[in-house]
Formats: structure tokens, C-alpha cells, sequence
């Protein structure tokens, strides 16, 4: 899979992408992600990659030329699978969005600043707008971040068996069961019995009732 982002802030993205297994999915080739700066586009003097917007009001608007400049290239070059947009009121992004999108050749990612991007982008380039959840974030990166790496760590062969995606919250759509590991007593505080059984279907059976436990009463909606 090849992953575009467009953005004014690169700092933002490159930490939270260059280490544990975001950094083994590129070095292992699962995944090849190109940060661009929307102001290396800009053809104004002082680079300018915002302005006021039409008929007033406070907040600037990202304005079209840089964006649509750093899009046409990279469209020119490869087809790409989607464009989307990180926005506030794109649709909420969830398990089954990530497990589609893990699947796709080409994505390119805007991420917005300020008041937004001049619609006209979003009517002309964006096939989906995505919200990383219902609060405002003072731009899109982190909910970039997000969304590639909920995304990257589904792709076949990036997770080994002992971090298997399979057994994640969310991905049979009820919330991963309680774990434990050593010690067996912690100041009287034991590790469950049947997780020291041995007894493999039983611990199964014990894991699943615990996951549809957890998801009753933490989030009702995922079982509707
Ligand atoms: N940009 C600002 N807020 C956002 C959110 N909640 N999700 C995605 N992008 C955003």
C-alpha cells in the first residue's frame, strides 16, 4: 500500500509514523508513506497557503491552488483508491471503515487547518471525508495518525501471531476480554483460575462470555 498526506504541520505526523509498528510495516515494505508539505506547493510569494474568507467572518480558510496543485500531481502519477479528508464532520471512522481501507493500493490523506478547506476541494478531489470522533481537533494530523495506523497494522504481515489482529476489540464487533500475566498473586489479588487450567476450549468459552460481558455493559451499541 502506497499512503499520500498532504499537510501544513509534517512534524505532526512523522514521530507518531516512524516508530514501533507503523516503522516495521515501512522497513518491511507493507507500506510506503509520503508526508508532503501543502506549503512547498503554494506559488504566492510568502508561501501562503490560507486566506480570509468570503463574506467575513473569523478564521481563515485554506485555499485551493496548493492543495489542488499537490493532488494533480500525485493523481497524475498513480491511480489512487480514495482521497480523504480529515474533517470534524466526516462520517465517524470505525473497525469495519479501517478493515476496508487495509485492503486498497493508493490513498491520499488532507489533512485541514483553521476553519477548513475551500469547499470547492472537497467538491473537486475528496471521495471521503472521515471524523476521527464527535470533538474538534486543531487539525487534521493527529486524526491522520490515527486512521493510518488503525489502518497499517491490519495489512497481512504486519502484526505477527502474538499481536494478531484477530483477537482486537471491535473485530468480531464485542470489546476484547480482561488479560493477565505474571504474577500468579499480586498481594492477594489472583489471576482467575481457568486461565491456569491448561484447559484450552474451556478458556475459549471463558474468554468469549467475558467479551460479551464487557461489551453489555460498556457499549450496549456494538451487540444492536
Ligand atoms: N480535524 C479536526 N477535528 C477532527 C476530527 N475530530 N476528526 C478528523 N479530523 C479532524
Amino acid at each position: 500500500m502506497r499512503i499520500d498526506i498532504l499537510t501544513i504541520l509534517p512534524k505532526l505526523l512523522e514521530g507518531p509514523l516512524s516508530d514501533s509498528i507503523m516503522k516495521r510495516a515501512q522497513e518491511k515494505g507493507h507500506v510506503e508513506i509520503h508526508i508532503h508539505n501543502i506549503r512547498d506547493y503554494s506559488t504566492q510569494k510568502q508561501k501562503s497557503v490560507d486566506d480570509y474568507q468570503y463574506g467575513g467572518g473569523a478564521g481563515m480558510v485554506m485555499m485551493i491552488q496548493p492543495i489542488a496543485d499537490c493532488i494533480e500531481k500525485l493523481t497524475s502519477e498513480r491511480k489512487y483508491d480514495e482521497i480523504i479528508y480529515m474533517t470534524p464532520d466526516g462520517e465517524v471512522l470505525d473497525q469495519s471503515m479501517c478493515n476496508g481501507l487495509s485492503s486498497v493500493e493508493n490513498l491520499i490523506i488532507l489533512c485541514g487547518h483553521y476553519k477548513g478547506v475551500d469547499q470547492r476541494i472537497r467538491d473537486l478531489f475528496i471521495t471521503k471525508e472521515i471524523s476521527i470522533g464527535s470533538y474538534v481537533l486543531s487539525g487534521g494530523e493527529l486524526g491522520a495518525a490515527v486512521l493510518v495506523d488503525a489502518v497499517v497494522r491490519l495489512i497481512p504481515g504486519v502484526l505477527n501471531d502474538e499481536t494478531s489482529a484477530l483477537t482486537d476489540s471491535f473485530q468480531d464487533n464485542l470489546l476484547a476480554p480482561p488479560v493477565y500475566t505474571r504474577p500468579e498473586d499480586y498481594k492477594g489479588h489472583k489471576v482467575p483460575d481457568i486461565l491456569l487450567s491448561g484447559n484450552l476450549p474451556k478458556i475459549e468459552e471463558w474468554r468469549h462470555e467475558q467479551s460479551v460481558k464487557r461489551t453489555e455493559e460498556r457499549r450496549p451499541d456494538l451487540l444492536d
